[in-house]
């Protein structure tokens, strides 16, 4: 069994989709091991994006992230990186599946592709240590 980080981003929270979202990743059959609405810190988003510093989108990404609320969760499951990124979609929400989170609620009229509702790990090493930088404790 697999533990990975996903964040219902500052979009997801200003639209009221965080129930539809939960609503999904439990549908798939995923426990939840923590869930928290949190505001991010650019420290926090610094590490968390570390990956992406020098970026163009860089900056916008942060600016965006620190617009308001977010969702940080924990999920649980068998596969379940590989299992909520296909829940999740592809990045940019125009091209992304009907079915998937960010195809069905994504929106892209004058919206840049940050705001994607959802953020999910890529592997076990970003699981392991982005499930380290927002819950410290677990
Ligand atoms: P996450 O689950 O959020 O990590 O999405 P991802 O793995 O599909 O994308 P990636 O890690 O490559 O990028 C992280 C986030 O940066 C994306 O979710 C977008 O919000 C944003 N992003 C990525 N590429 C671009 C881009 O070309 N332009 C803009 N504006 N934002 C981007
Ligand atoms: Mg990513």
């Amino acid at each position: 069994t697999q533990r990975t980080l996903v964040l219902l981003k500052p979009d997801a929270v200003r639209r009221s989709q965080v129930g539809e979202i939960v609503r999904r990743i439990e549908a798939k059959g995923y426990a939840l091991v923590a869930l928290e609405l949190r505001t991010a810190t650019p420290e926090l988003l610094a590490e968390h994006y570390a990956e992406h510093e020098g970026k163009p989108f860089y900056q916008p990404l942060v600016d965006f992230m620190l617009s308001g609320p977010l969702v940080a969760i924990v999920l649980e499951g068998e596969r379940s990186i590989e299992g909520f990124r296909s829940l999740a979609g592809t990045t940019d929400p125009t091209g992304a599946a009907p079915g998937t989170i960010r195809g069905d609620l994504g929106r892209d009229w004058g919206l840049a592709v940050q705001q994607n509702l959802v953020h999910g790990s890529d592997s076990e090493e970003s699981a392991a240590r982005e499930i380290g930088i927002w819950f410290p404790n677990l």
